[in-house]
């Protein structure tokens, strides 16, 4: 039996090297079976004979974003400190202040289990219905064992109900507790929340802000190496509010993402791309901070195949994804397409998906989106708004 025909599409976008106009996607055992011209793949899978047959009516069909970054997993609401930036208060001040990061810790910490998996639930919602088929989520709002596990457990149960693919993330070292120092609680994070992580087995990666302030190179680099003997790949948040050698430990330590890397050097681009390290850039992120944006050329021109996320965290509050690839055109002078590619099979790379996931070749996974638009350059040009018309995840409908 055919899953689903998604047929009469203005035009589908398979990959970075590759548009069909006119055209079709067919989908068996959750899969791509074929793509090309309408005619040509409804006369071998005719859509009367599969379970959803979708016609796009000449709008455009584009993969399923692979958000790749976010911190989407809190609770509370940290509105009131968005206007404190606008007057000119700082992001390092606004932590210094116990405000943040620090300030959702303890929100966290004060809620329930239901509360957890009920605010990721709602996301992934908003999520889906902008697009985004997979997601990454960090913890990192717990800082304590317990809660880092509360955490992560939320995601796994988000995972289980939710047709989004959720890719859970350990980040025990996201801020130092107020009452800790960051050698004596990196030492806290390697003995006591890597072990308990890595027994429940629910994170597939390790991340670590590597920041003036935050966490050295040196103790990220303990906290990424502790983790990688338990089995987690590491990501390394790098040279966000400052340049420190996030960028070079990552690729040290064999990374799959250096993120964020708005202070990133030629030289660290080099040395991601040589060591096959995904940047991932966050646009939203300089946007919400009023920051520079990161140069996606600097990468490209390294040889890397840079990914785009959203951040979606109490500091960078947009699940969207294509406000993302409206930024990355906009703010940091990418091309659609390439923006779009970024966001998609960019983000796979990030999340070391090497099964087509991010694409719509045959043979990868049948994550895809209708878009309410003739073609793909609307989700940039579209800007604020969303032109997500249907979303099929593994070949089944889940948004319509
Ligand atoms: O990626 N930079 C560190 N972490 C997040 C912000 C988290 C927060 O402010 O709650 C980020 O931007
Ligand atoms: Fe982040």
């Amino acid at each position: 039996m055919i899953d689903a025909v998604v047929h009469g599409a203005g035009e589908v976008v398979v990959g970075p090297d590759a548009v069909h106009e006119d055209a079709a996607v067919a989908v068996a055992d959750g899969r791509v079976v074929a793509v090309g011209p309408t005619d040509e793949v409804t006369r071998e899978y005719p859509p009367e004979n599969a379970v959803a047959a979708v016609d796009a009516a000449g709008r455009a069909v584009i993969p399923g974003f692979v958000d790749s970054h976010t911190h989407g997993v809190f609770a509370g609401d940290r509105s009131d400190e968005f206007a404190a930036k606008l007057r000119g208060k700082t992001y390092r001040e606004i932590l210094a202040e116990g405000g943040g990061i620090l300030r959702t810790v303890r929100a966290v910490r004060g809620a329930g289990d239901e509360r957890l998996l009920g605010n990721l639930l709602a996301h992934l919602d908003t999520m889906l219905a902008h697009g985004t088929t997979t997601v990454e989520v960090k913890s990192g709002y717990g800082l304590d064992a317990e809660t880092e596990l509360r955490l992560l457990e939320a995601v796994a149960a988000a995972d289980d109900r939710h047709p989004v693919d959720v890719v859970a993330t350990f980040m025990g070292a996201h801020a130092v507790p107020e009452d800790r120092d960051a050698d004596e609680y990196t030492d806290e994070v390697v003995d006591d929340q890597l072990p308990a992580v890595a027994e429940q087995g629910i994170a597939e990666f390790c991340d670590v802000f590597c920041e003036e302030g935050v966490f050295s190179v040196e103790q990220s680099r303990r906290v990424l190496e502790a983790g990688a003997e338990y089995g987690l790949t590491p990501k390394v948040h790098a040279e966000e509010l400052a340049h420190i050698g996030g960028s070079q430990l990552a690729a040290d330590v064999g990374a799959a993402s250096a993120d964020h890397l708005l202070h990133a050097t030629e030289a660290d681009a080099a040395a991601l791309a040589e060591a096959g390290v995904t940047p991932v850039l966050l646009p939203g992120t300089a946007f919400a901070l009023g920051a520079d944006y990161a140069d996606p050329a600097q990468f490209a021109e390294a040889g890397a195949t840079v990914a785009v996320a959203s951040d979606f965290n109490p500091n960078c509050h947009s699940q969207s994804m294509a406000m993302a690839v409206a930024l990355a055109c906009v703010g940091m002078g990418m091309a659609p397409r390439d923006a779009l590619d970024a966001a998609t099979r960019g983000g796979a790379a990030a999340l070391n998906r090497a099964d087509g996931t991010g694409t719509l070749r045959a043979g990868a996974p049948a994550d895809l989106i209708v878009l309410d638009a003739p073609s793909h350059v609307h989700v940039p040009y579209s800007f604020g708004v969303n032109r997500v018309a249907t979303v099929l995840k593994d070949g089944a409908v889940v948004h319509d």
